[in-house]
């Protein structure tokens, strides 16, 4: 096994490259649930990864995160060999994480749930955030003081990505942002990830063509933990990429 510390900086399309997957493959036990994955996401880009139920798409965020063992393959992100780097290791790098489902601390307030990931930060840096916090998620100022655990899905949405933009991320992978998030707050959600495209990059897993049509510069589909899509947004195209989603 050779070393591979700076690999494919470029994309096909000569954009430079944020994060960079290579052969990647990852099981549970003894079943095999990414084959072979390879794809980038580029400088200030917003990537869709897409497929339906069981696809593979958690599983791959969770491996380029460095939450399953080390996969076979490479990850490479901003420059560096992250394959079998610790999640902290990762998150410190400048990788981001909303995971499916939210996972925000139920007990604590909305404050804490954002404090909490800035500990070890000068208070100066809390209350910037704070301030940051609030422009882009108003809801969540009035909502500061408030159990995490009594906020609607979506405002609980909302809380997880602002605590992991607080963290200043160059990169931010977010899993399935409007699952069970009411309409309304669903065009919130999509405005921030517009808000946000350009300033950082962004790998979006989405099962919904039209959300992840609005938002990507790019995309890869999964089908059982295959890629068997990828291309530009100029090459999206609803009726090729429908087969591999929900029915
Ligand atoms: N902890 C686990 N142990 C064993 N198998 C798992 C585990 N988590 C997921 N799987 C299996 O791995 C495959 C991929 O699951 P994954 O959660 O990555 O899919 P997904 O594309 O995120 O699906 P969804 O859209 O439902 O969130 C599925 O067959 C799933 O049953
Ligand atoms: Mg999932």
């Amino acid at each position: 096994m050779h070393g591979r510390m700076r690999v494919c900086a470029k994309s096909i399309w000569g954009a430079e490259m944020l994060l960079s997957v290579e052969n990647l493959s990852q099981r549970y036990g003894t079943a095999k649930v990414l084959n072979d994955i390879a794809f980038g996401v580029e400088q200030g880009a917003c990537c869709a990864l897409l497929g339906r139920n069981g696809a593979g798409k958690t599983t791959l965020l969770r491996t380029i995160m460095g939450l399953l063992p080390s996969p076979d393959g490479a990850i490479v992100f901003d420059g560096a060999d992250i394959t079998r780097a610790a999640p902290h290791i990762r998150a410190r790098r400048g990788i981001g994480y909303v995971p499916q489902g939210r996972d925000i601390f139920s007990d604590l307030s909305v404050g804490q749930n954002i404090d909490i990931v800035m500990a070890a930060n000068k208070v100066a840096d809390r209350q910037a955030a704070k301030s940051e916090v609030i422009a882009l998620f108003p809801v969540l100022g009035e909502m500061w003081h408030r159990r995490g655990g009594d906020l609607s899905g979506g405002q609980q949405q909302q809380l997880a990505i602002a605590r992991a933009l607080a963290m200043r991320p160059k990169l931010l992978l977010l899993d399935e942002p409007t699952e069970g998030v009411q309409p309304s707050i669903v065009q919130t959600i999509e405005d921030v990830i517009r808000s946000l495209r350009g300033h950082l990059s962004i790998l979006l897993v989405e099962q919904y063509y039209d959300f992840a049509s609005s938002l990507a510069d790019n995309y890869v589909v999964l089908d059982r933990g295959h890629v068997v899509e990828q291309g530009r947004r100029d090459q999206m195209n609803a009726q090729k990429i429908g087969k591999f989603l929900t029915v």
